[in-house]
């Protein structure tokens, strides 16, 4: 076994609580893609992931389900599991918080610092959060209310158990300023630092069983169980041997890179780096805190009703469409919005337009002029020379972008490589070179475009795993690969033979759109999806008219101005309320999933907009004729859409 220090990426675990949406996969894969990437460097990886088992969100889930926590997180698991074999994760190693392995650990590490006196006991009172389970200051909720999840506080006087995190603060902070590169993006360092300008308080790590039974018990103290994340941010040195297998833990520890959004960067940055310098461990190397993923409706929320499910866009766009998607539009560290309009954009104009397009349009003039073979000449033309020297400055700042997890850098330069070579295309024109008979200037242009093809697709392959091959597979090239540490340009040899190009990405046009959103629900197609359309010979401009409507259109949506007549509850369903409303000309009964947000009382006599036009559906049970207009509110609250002064019930919105 080599000694050689691994690179050691890790996601957060993720709540055995409810099914991952988009959000959840793209933390995944970016440490799938920053996993690839230093494969290919020729490094030795260590990709971990799991699931965070205990705690109080976990067994009301379960209790929900009328399940044992243990049954419900088995359930959820496998979900986990089948969906990081969906988007092809190359992990390493999965680690529940409920394994033997883990729970060993943290018993280890509790008595540890309970042994040295960084575990000590006090009685407290304080203000808590149940959904958040954790506790909050007098002066953190003048209102009562979680700072974080905005619910009720509890005021809770109880004996716990305290990790004395106060007595690290200074050593953090100068290893914060000693270390630029630990804390990142940049602005998340800040926040850090300046979170650490207040005195830090010691952490409460237990909870009594009286309150909470699902988690690990502490070894000095059995009525009690540990803090959901004092146990869960355990994981990351518990699955790599600490401390039952030192020669193990020594070579891949400390972690190269925590992945995880900045949603929890103060349990990582703050907690979890203090539980290591209490332990006497080294830091990890870098902690990432990317960005939100929302949509139109801002962060996304079952209550909403605006999850994003990774499998429908798999389903409905392939794999690695949806793989580049995510990591080309968000600034890594930013936040970044979902719309499948700008999907559909992207995929057209990166994928099918420029990326595809390029081997669309050459190949079959290599196999119809030069029987399909590249042949290795010197180059000779200024743009051919100037490509070659451009290539090698676009790997360079590829390489910097990844080793700094800076994804949508290293994809812009790529394409600014595949775009570079299209505009060489039309400079060039090879079918006029084949008229001419010109054979040394035309296999010059088809080794520099031949040569491109397998540039881009190295370099962008840990994005796209499945698709990248394929296009050296069509050149010609896939027996003969190199390594990205390896990879440099003239390395496509003369001779190589390319195949007959399939269509890798096909446009995305709107009735093809339909169909594959009717596939992907599950729903019955109910034409066969459009022929894939030809390739336009020169790269397409994308139509201005994509993702809209005409006026035409619009007006086929009638909406009109309802008044609400009267509103009561939906048996059994939490969310629901029955109306009937006046448009007008008649009174229509209709269900809404408002519940949560307004009380039927105050909802009479309100003027609302509705779609009028809309075919009825049952909803439990109920006929539901119409749809009223609402949007989510920056609180994560609801706003109904109302004329700002009083019209007329039943006219016409346009
Ligand atoms: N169990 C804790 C983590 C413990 S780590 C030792 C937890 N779990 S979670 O299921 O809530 O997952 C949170 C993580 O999921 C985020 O930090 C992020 O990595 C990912 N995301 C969840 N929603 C997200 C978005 N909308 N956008 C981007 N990432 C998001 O917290």
């Amino acid at each position: 076994m080599s000694a050689e220090k691994s690179f050691y990426v890790t996601t957060p675990l993720y709540y055995a609580n409810d099914e991952l949406h988009i959000g959840h996969a793209f933390s995944t894969l970016s440490a799938d893609i920053i996993s690839r990437y230093n494969r290919s460097m020729g490094r030795s990886v260590h990709f971990l992931t799991g699931s965070d088992e205990h705690g109080q969100k976990v067994e009301q889930a379960a209790k929900a389900r009328g399940l044992t926590p243990i049954e419900h997180t088995d359930s959820l698991v496998g979900k986990f599991k089948s969906l990081w074999e969906l988007l092809d994760i190359t992990y390493d190693d999965f680690i529940r918080t409920t394994e033997d392995r883990h729970k060993k650990v943290v018993c280890y590490a509790l008595n540890e610092l309970w042994k040295k006196g960084d575990i000590y006991e006090a009685e407290y009172s304080g203000w808590y959060c149940t959904p958040c389970e954790r506790f909050w200051t007098e002066k953190e909720v003048p209102d009562k209310m979680c700072p974080d999840c905005k619910r009720a506080v509890q005021e809770i006087s109880e004996k716990n158990y305290f990790f004395k995190m106060s007595k690290y603060q200074q050593q953090l902070i100068d290893h914060i300023n000693a270390n630029p590169g630990f804390i990142r993006p940049e602005n998340r360092r800040n926040e850090v630092l300046g979170f650490l300008r207040q005195p830090l308080g010691d952490l409460c790590i237990s909870r009594p069983k009286s309150r909470l039974s699902w988690g690990i018990e502490l070894p000095f103290a059995t009525d009690y169980v540990t803090y959901v994340w004092f146990d869960a941010l355990t994981n990351y040195i518990s699955a790599v041997g600490y401390p039952f297998d030192m020669e193990k833990f020594n070579r891949i520890w400390p972690a190269s890179c925590h992945l995880f959004c900045k949603d929890i960067l103060t349990t990582h940055a703050v907690y979890w780096t203090t539980m290591l310098m209490a332990l006497g461990l080294k830091l990890p190397e870098c902690i990432f805190a990317h960005g939100w993923w929302v949509t139109g409706e801002g962060k996304m929320s079952k209550s909403v009703g605006n999850i994003i499910n990774p499998r429908e866009l798999v389903a409905r766009y392939g794999l690695d469409p949806f793989r580049f998607y995510l990591f080309r539009e968000m600034v890594f560290g930013m936040d970044a919005t979902y719309t499948e309009d700008n999907f559909v954009l992207r995929y057209n104009a990166d994928l099918a337009n420029d990326y595809g397009n390029l081997c669309q349009r050459m190949l079959p003039m290599l196999i119809k002029n030069r029987e399909g073979q590249f042949h290795k000449v010197a180059p000779k033309l200024p743009q051919s020379i100037e490509i070659a020297e451009m290539a090698g400055a676009i790997k360079k700042d590829y390489t910097t972008a990844m080793e700094n997890f800076l994804f949508h850098e290293a994809l812009k330069r790529i394409w600014d490589l595949i775009q570079r070579l299209n505009k060489y295309v039309d400079e060039t024109a090879p079918w006029k070179l084949a008229k001419e008979q010109n054979w040394a200037t035309l296999d010059e242009v088809f080794y520099t475009i031949g040569e491109g093809i397998r540039f881009v697709s190295l370099l962008v392959e840990p994005f796209m795993p499945h698709l990248a091959p394929e296009f050296l597979r069509q050149i010609g090239c896939h027996n003969d690969r190199v390594s990205l540490d390896k990879l440099a340009w003239g390395q496509l040899a003369d001779g190589t033979r390319c195949t007959e190009p399939a269509p890798m990405f096909p446009r995305l046009e709107t009735e093809r759109i339909q169909n594959l959103k009717k596939g992907s629900k599950g729903e019955k197609v109910e034409k066969a999806p459009a022929k894939t359309k030809e390739v336009a010979a020169k790269p397409a401009e994308i139509s201005a008219e994509e993702g809209l409507v005409s006026f035409d259109d619009f007006l086929k949506t009638e909406l009109c101005i309802a008044r609400i007549e009267t509103a009561e509850k939906v048996e059994n369903a939490d969310k629901l309320l029955k109306l009937t409303v006046n448009t007008g000309d008649e009174t229509r009964t209709l269900v809404a999933g408002i519940a949560a947000f307004y009380k039927p009382e105050e909802l009479l006599g309100r003027q609302v907009v509705m779609v009028k036009n809309l075919k009825p559906a049952k909803i439990r049970g109920i006929v539901s004729h119409g749809m009223i207009l609402a949007a989510a509110t920056e609180d994560g609250g609801l706003a109904l859409v109302s004329p700002d002064k009083p019209a007329k019930t039943g006219i016409r919105v346009k």
